[in-house]
Parts: structure tokens; sequence; C-alpha cells
């Protein structure tokens, strides 16, 4: 009874000032596993508030770009973001660029243990002096390559332009292959890849797919090199303003979105590869082990290159977690 008449208080109070108003704004499409995640978020935070929270979604870059939605977080226009955490070397944080390094984490399960870890939470610390405070860590699954031409082998590469995030790595595993890497919004790929500004990108087959960008590339390498991570983040002060309760029931709803989003992200890019088949707009290659050895060695000198930005410890840290996670597998079969 009392509980309730809090409650009734809580909500009578947020309705007299009106509900406290989540911007959340993003760059892919809905239906991806950042989209639905970000509405599951929307979901839980509405139930859990009793109506004292709005979360007001914008995806499809429908507000901001990449880089004007970082902005637009530090100076409290939007609430909350889930950008991949390979855009924040421009804030000054390209430690996280860790997770750029191609084939260094090699399975979901080992991503989500370093991210809910030490490395995610140290991580997340670098962020708070420039205004923002991480929440959680979202995953999309692998990422594959794409262009008008095969990419079978390294030199397969060489001179084509590829899109890539605001990445120094990514940048560095371009060239490494003797590609030419050009960095660019995510909301503008598409139309890029359609007038030939570049010959072609990296991305989750999720990302791929709902933005159309098999349509525009003849050829997609399932390689399987990298992973998108993405951080969802706030504004600190905004965060650290709310009413004590309401940031509970907040937290819980993120928690229970981030179960939600790391339970379908596989299955949302499994069906993208599917509808990418059956469009018959693009020819889907797997690389062999071999082929994929190749491409591992080729990339490898990155590893030692970044290992000043990214931390030699972090990535002792991450083979250490991904060797465990792979031999608790071998056990169990
Ligand atoms: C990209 O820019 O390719 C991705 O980070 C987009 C996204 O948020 O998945």
């Amino acid at each position: 009874m009392l509980a309730a008449l809090f409650i009734m208080a809580g909500a009578t109070v947020a309705h007299a000032d009106g509900p406290i108003i989540i911007k959340f704004s993003h760059v892919v499409a809905n239906d991806t596993p950042k989209g639905k995640a970000a509405d599951k978020f929307r979901q839980l935070a509405e139930k859990y508030t009793g109506g004292r929270v709005k979360v007001e979604l914008y995806p499809n870059s429908q507000l901001y770009k990449d880089r004007e939605e970082m902005e637009a977080l530090q100076r409290g226009a939007v609430q909350m973001l889930a950008p991949s955490v390979s855009k924040f070397g421009p804030l000054g944080v390209r430690e996280f660029e860790l997770f750029d390094l191609p084939y260094l984490l090699p399975d979901a399960e080992t991503v989500d243990r370093v991210t809910d870890g030490d490395i995610g939470r140290n991580l997340f610390a670098k962020l708070e002096p420039k205004g923002l405070k991480g929440l959680a860590y979202w995953d999309n699954g692998f990422k594959q390559f794409s262009a008008n031409r095969p990419l079978h082998k390294p030199e397969d590469f060489r001179g084509l332009k590829m899109r890539i995030q605001s990445s120094k790595v990514l940048e560095a595993m371009m060239r490494q292959l003797g590609a030419l890497p050009q960095v660019m919004a995510f909301s503008e790929v598409y139309s890029a890849l359609q007038q030939k500004v570049v010959d072609g990108t990296e991305n989750p087959l999720s990302n791929l797919y709902t933005q159309k960008m098999h349509e525009v590339q003849s050829h997609l390498t399932i390689s399987h090199h990298g992973v998108i991570v993405y951080a969802v983040i706030t504004n600190r002060k905004f965060w650290e303003g709310l009413p004590a309760d309401a940031r509970a029931q907040l937290e819980r709803a993120m928690a229970e979105a981030t179960h939600y989003e790391r339970d379908i992200a596989k299955k949302e890019n499994d069906d993208a590869l599917a509808a990418v088949k059956a469009s018959g707009k693009t020819e889907v290659y797997v690389l062999t082990g071999a082929e994929r050895e190749a491409m591992k060695q080729a990339l490898l000198p990155l590893q030692a290159k970044f290992e000043n930005v990214v931390g030699k410890d972090n990535l002792q840290e991450i083979t250490r977690i991904a060797g465990e996670t792979e031999s608790a597998r071998t056990k169990k079969k």
C-alpha cells in the first residue's frame, strides 16, 4: 500500500514536471541487434519507471551522424547512444581500438567475458573525464568483407578504396592489405558504394543487409576477421542527476536489454546472411581454413604495432580469456 502510494507520488511528481525524456540516437536500422535492443530498453525503461521516463528512439542517423552524435551527447542534446567502440578514437580514447584488432577475438563468448571484465570496466572509466558514462556493452558479431571483386587472399585487396570506421587500427588493417582506407559516416556508405566513391567495406551481416549494401556489392567474403562491439553510453551529468530510484529501474532495464541483445545477435546475423543469399544479388564466398589463416598471418603484425596504444597486458589478457573459452568449449564436446 505504502509502496503504491510512493509510486503514485513519484508518478504524480513526474507527471507534474512531465516525464524524464531519454533521447536515444543511433545510426543503424531498427531490425538489427542494436535497433531491437534499443527498443527493448525503451519498453522496459517505461515499464519499470511506471512512465516517469520516456525513451525516444532515433535510429538510422535520423538526428545525428556518427561524429555529431558523440558531440550531441556531450552537450546533452541527446541522453543515450550505442556507438561502435571503433568510434571513440576521435574522442581521444584510442584504447577501445583493442576490439578492432583482426582475429584477436574468436567468438562472442570471449567478447562478452572481456567487456564484462576488468578490461571493459577500465575502458569505461576512460570515458568519465569526457563527461560520458558507460552503461553496458552490446555486440553485433563478426565483420565480413565485401567489394566488387572476389576477396579470397590478402593481395586481392590491393588498390581498393575500402570504407572504415574512424579507427587507426582499421586504417592500418586496410593499409596492411594494400587497400586505401576511407573513413566515412555509416549513413553515407550505401551511396558511396553505389557511386563507386569507395569499392568495398567491412560489416556485420545485419548491417550489410539492412542498409542494402549487398545490392551494390557483387562479392561478399565470410572472413570473420573482426567484431563489432557497441558501448551503450549516456551523459554523465544527466545520469548522476536522475532520481536514485529511477536510475536503479533504468539500470535494471539496461541489464535485461543487454541480455536480450546478446541473445539475438547471432540469429539476426545468420538471418541476414540467408536473406543476402536469397536475394541472389551478391556472390557469397566463405574463406577456406587455409585462406583464413593466410589473412590472419598477414594481419598479425598489427598487434605488435598497436600494443602501446591498446595495452600489452590487455592483449595478453584477451589471449588468455580466448584460450580459456576455447578449452572450456572443447571439454564440453
Ligand atoms: C559502422 O559504422 O560500420 C558501424 O559502427 C555501424 C553500427 O553502429 O553498427
